[in-house]
């Protein structure tokens, strides 16, 4: 690691890249290494879906100095993946993606976006399934499938939010899905896992699980199958445990899984400030084979008050005591052997699809699925015309250009982002500019720092910083 961190301190240009993860069976893997990858993610949408619309001529991985902001901090908490939801697929990416590449973080991309046109409808879904969706729905793979950091496309979100909602929507799922998927093997040179994201409706969890990742006709390598599955739970929230949380169903009843099954929201904010206790428990060896990780919701603070960061409209920004909190968790966790884990060599099978693994009577059981809608098949066969098309840029300055607050107001001096060596990821103490962790190597000087008076709980958390200035160095390379 030293090495090109010192080339990168005397100027060099380094097109370092993080390696793509490939799926196999329930894990994601790092071919590098053979290890199953455990997601310690982000869920990243500044402004909230609603803040979403094309005519604004922005969405949240087309403002490059704000993805610098936002990779410089979530690196220093040790993230390496984040969610986005909602992309136009018409814009520049390039600058965004390959900002959070070389900081060593995966995306996981949604298709969709709440606009008319541009998602499937829980209500009624055949009325929003049609080719002009689908042309944008392949829009969003070609703009991002060839970021070597692009993990995998949610082909929906949460359309089954209630129980009511499983009489029509799962074959729509599935379609969608086939749909994806054959697109992506006909025009990406890599297999980019296609999934579902879904609403903890416990109720219906399992069955939505097993209609979508079950085998038609036993065949695994039926296009309408799920690759992975996405689960977005607040069950766990204050200082609970893996019991009362229900954690432990949520395992016993995704054990047998044939797909990688991972939170893809998770941060219950009935009480705040969070604890975010559910980290030792998602990454403890009760959840890991099971489950792959997760991804916290979310990063910036919105209405809904789930924010570990305030940003604003100055495009500084504000750590709240919850990105503390997180970051000080993931801290602890022991990153060596969380990451190092092989993937289960006896892996489950998907089951066939029948009727009879599903347990809800009202639920659809039935996998004879939608055609195509007229013009689809065409689409996937001839591409989307115009193409967006994305690629790894180099970037010239690391640099964070905003003034972004510690959570006692001070600023944070050399906020920057730490471009990794090639084929490395994210893990806490790779940047610790914003002063993560406390696995810093250079802990000797605490008696440096007078500056966190009114922070007593991170004492030792904000020295980082205080150093880097007393040194004269970029922040960023203090982890040497
Ligand atoms: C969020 O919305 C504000 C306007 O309210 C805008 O200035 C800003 O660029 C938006 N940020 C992103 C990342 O969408
Ligand atoms: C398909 O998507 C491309 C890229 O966003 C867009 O330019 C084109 O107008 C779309 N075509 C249709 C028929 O919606
Ligand atoms: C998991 O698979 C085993 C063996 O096939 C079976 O006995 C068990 O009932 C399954 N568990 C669940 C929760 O489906
Ligand atoms: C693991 O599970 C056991 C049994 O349910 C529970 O007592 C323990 O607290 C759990 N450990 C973690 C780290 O969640
Ligand atoms: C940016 O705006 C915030 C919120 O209004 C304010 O507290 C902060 O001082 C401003 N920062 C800068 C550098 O302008
Ligand atoms: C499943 O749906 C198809 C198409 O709607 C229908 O033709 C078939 O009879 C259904 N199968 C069962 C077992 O209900």
């Amino acid at each position: 690691m030293l090495l090109p961190c010192t080339l990168v301190a005397l100027g060099a240009t380094l097109a370092a890249a993080v390696t793509p993860l490939e799926l196999r069976g329930n894990a994601f893997v790092n071919p590098d290494t053979g290890n199953k990858f455990q997601i310690v993610g982000i869920d990243y949408q500044i402004n909230g879906s609603a803040g979403y619309n094309p005519e604004h001529g922005y969405d949240p991985l087309s403002i490059p100095e704000v993805c610098l902001r936002d990779a410089a901090l979530m690196q220093a908490m040790g993230v390496n993946a984040l969610r986005v939801y909602n992309l136009n697929p018409d814009l520049n990416h390039d600058a965004c993606a390959s900002i959070f590449n070389a900081a060593g973080m995966y995306m996981l991309l949604d298709v969709n976006s709440p606009l008319v046109g541009e998602s499937l409808t829980a209500f009624e879904p055949w009325t929003s399934y049609y080719a002009s969706y689908l042309n944008r729905t392949f829009a969003i793979v070609e703009a991002f499938k060839n970021y070597p950091n692009t993990l995998l496309f949610f082909s929906a979100n949460e359309v089954i939010d209630h129980p009511r909602t499983v009489e029509h929507v799962p074959p729509y799922l599935r379609a969608l899905t086939r749909d994806i998927k054959s697109y992506v093997a006909k025009h990406s040179d890599r297999r980019i896992p296609v999934g579902y994201s879904a609403a903890d409706v416990r109720s219906v969890l399992f069955d939505t699980w097993n209609y979508l990742q079950c085998a038609i006709d036993g065949d695994e390598d039926d296009m309408s199958r799920i690759d992975l599955f996405g689960l977005n739970s607040y069950s766990w929230c204050g200082d609970s445990d893996f019991e009362r949380s229900s954690f432990v169903d949520l395992v016993d009843g995704l054990r047998n899984t044939s797909v990688p099954v991972f939170f893809s929201e998770y941060g219950c904010n009935q009480e705040l400030p969070r604890l975010f206790t559910e980290v030792g428990s998602i990454y403890g060896p009760n959840m890991t084979d099971v489950f792959s990780g997760g991804l916290v919701y979310e990063y910036s603070e919105e209405p809904h008050n789930y924010g570990l960061v305030e940003v604003f409209d100055n495009k500084s920004a504000h750590l709240l005591q919850d990105y503390r909190t997180l970051a000080d968790q993931f801290a602890q966790l022991d990153f060596e052997e969380l990451q190092g884990a092989s993937p289960d060599s006896n892996m489950p099978r998907p089951p066939t699809c029948s009727s009879s693994l599903i347990q809800t009577s009202t639920f659809h059981s039935n996998f004879t699925l939608p055609d195509m809608p007229p013009g689809v098949k065409e689409l996937i066969e001839d591409g989307i015309s115009p193409k967006p098309s994305g690629r790894i840029i180099e970037i010239s300055d690391w640099d964070v250009p905003f003034t972004v607050y510690d959570t006692n107001w001070e600023p944070i001096e050399n906020l920057a982002v730490n471009p990794l060596d090639d084929g490395e990821v994210n893990r806490p103490g790779n940047n610790n500019a914003g002063g993560s962790g406390s696995d810093s190597p250079s802990d000797g000087s605490d008696d440096d720092d007078d500056d966190d008076d009114d922070d007593d709980e991170n004492a030792g958390l904000s020295l980082r910083p205080a150093l880097a200035i007393a040194l004269g160095l970029p922040a960023a390379l203090l982890f040497l």
